[in-house]
């Protein structure tokens, strides 16, 4: 079966515990957009894991994990990975693929992410790793991808090219120096030929196994609201963080992805600036944001905090046809003396049952809630359905409801036993 692993919100959801839990019963792991904008953490009995760019499946030994054309890739970040997984005893030898066509990730895209935040008057809060720049060179045609590292001609013709429009645009619009060409040439020849062992055709590899009736799992970063197309754009990633960026960022068909599971916190978190109708007010939002941790994986960042938001949720469940879900995070809301579900928003006397399309509208909305009453104890320890406070059950139910969606797995801890299969 090849299933697609997608976020419903925006973004750190807790796929990779996810990916990591079902990646026992798959062949093959696949990341297929994002770069290392992406934190996802899996924690074991004895360490916490944080992947930005290997495939959160690489800790099961013999699966095979890959990084397919749609990801952007930080060579650098990328052998830091590989290096810091090493030193933890985690060898990725053969297992590990990298698309020849997957883009990379430069000097020059990174500075320029985060120089072009200094001057938006609507900051976006990127992850300023260059997201942005590289996606965008890609799509105009002057990218340099990863076979390109390859071939010291062909790398130096390309990165010529770049460095003479880029250094004005930096001079002239960013009062920034600019780059040397061999500083950055002799890095990346260098990194090229650390990383050349992994670098392939993923896409052939994919089919073929395809053909062999192995399993695959589609690694989805970010989530379905930092979408470049259905996200709050412009407060949005610069990949197809949906389901279907799967088949573009993997080079697989759409008639072989057999399945879309979606992972969901039982509330809902947001880094970076952009509408959050559900947000929780500042003394409220802090608590909630200690107690469950909400920090970023990647830069630290505080993550804003809110309310179930089902309008977003149900959204997401259509875009990706989502057949399942995975419910994260639920015993951080234990011990609430209520809760409360998004179920519709008002915006100038109108009742809005579904995702306004007009940003402006989502960021003056008004939730309507459902309030619900909470649970007194701790879930963590529970393993059973049955097990769950009486409420628990309740504010499970009744997500399961409104979002007319079966809830397949729900997270109780960060542990990879702390999961409740339904
Ligand atoms: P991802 O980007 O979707 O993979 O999610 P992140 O790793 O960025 O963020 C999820 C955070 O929640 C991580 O720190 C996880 O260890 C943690 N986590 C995942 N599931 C649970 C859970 O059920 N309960 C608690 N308390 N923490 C969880
Ligand atoms: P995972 O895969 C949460 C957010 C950034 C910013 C916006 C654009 O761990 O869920 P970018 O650097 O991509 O140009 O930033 O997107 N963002 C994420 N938020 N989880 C992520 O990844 C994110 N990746 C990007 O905070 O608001
Ligand atoms: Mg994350």
């Amino acid at each position: 079966m090849n299933i697609v692993i997608v976020g419903t919100q925006w973004g750190d959801e807790g796929k990779g515990k996810i990916i990591d839990l079902l990646s026992e019963k798959v062949d093959y792991i696949v990341r297929y957009q994002g770069g290392s904008n992406a934190g996802h953490t899996v924690v074991t009995n004895s360490k916490v894991y944080v992947f930005h760019l290997i495939p959160s499946g690489i800790l099961h030994k013999r699966k095979i994990c890959c990084i397919g054309n749609g990801v952007v890739v930080d060579p650098q970040a990328l052998i830091k990975e590989i290096q810091d997984l090493s030193s933890a005893g985690i060898y990725v030898n053969q297992r590990l693929k990298i698309s020849s066509l997957a883009h990379a990730i430069l000097p020059y895209h990174k500075i320029l992410d985060q120089l072009r935040e200094t001057k938006r008057t609507h900051k976006i809060g990127t992850t300023g790793r260059g997201i942005g720049p590289c996606y965008a060179d890609k799509i105009n045609r002057c990218g340099i991808r990863m076979v390109d590292l390859l071939n010291p001609a062909i790398f130096r013709e390309k990165l010529k090219d770049n460095l003479k429009e880029k250094n004005e645009i930096f001079k002239k619009v960013y009062r920034h120096p600019g780059f040397n060409f061999s500083p950055i040439y002799q890095d990346y020849l260098n990194y090229g030929k650390f990383l050349s062992r992994y670098i392939c055709n993923t896409a052939a590899l994919l089919n073929k196994a395809i053909r062999d009736k192995k399993d695959i799992l589609f690694e989805g970063a970010q989530g379905t609201f930092l979408d470049i197309d259905f996200g709050t754009y412009p407060f949005v990633t610069s990949s197809s963080a949906t389901a279907g960026g799967a088949c573009i960022g993997a080079g697989i068909s759409p008639v072989k992805i057999d399945k879309v599971v979606g992972v969901v916190k039982a509330y809902t978190t947001r880094v970076g600036e952009g509408p959050f109708p559900t947000e929780f007010p500042p003394v409220f939002g802090k608590f909630m944001r200690e107690k469950g941790s909400e920090f970023g994986a990647t830069t630290g960042r505080p993550r804003r905090c809110g309310w179930f938001d089902s309008v977003m949720v149900r959204e997401a469940i259509l875009l990706n046809h989502i057949l399942e879900l995975a419910i994260m995070k639920l015993d951080v809301l234990d011990g609430l003396e209520s809760l409360k579900i998004c179920i519709a928003y008002k915006y100038k006397g109108r009742l809005f049952k579904e995702l306004p399309q007009d940003l402006e509208a989502l960021r003056k909305a008004r939730p309507v809630y459902k309030e619900m009453p909470g649970w007194k104890g701790t879930t963590s320890k529970i393993r059973r359905y049955q097990d769950l406070p009486r409420n628990a059950r309740a504010y499970l139910f009744r997500l399961q409801d409104i979002l007319n969606t079966k809830i397949s797995m729900i997270s109780v801890g960060s542990s990879r036993e702390d999961i409740i299969f339904i």
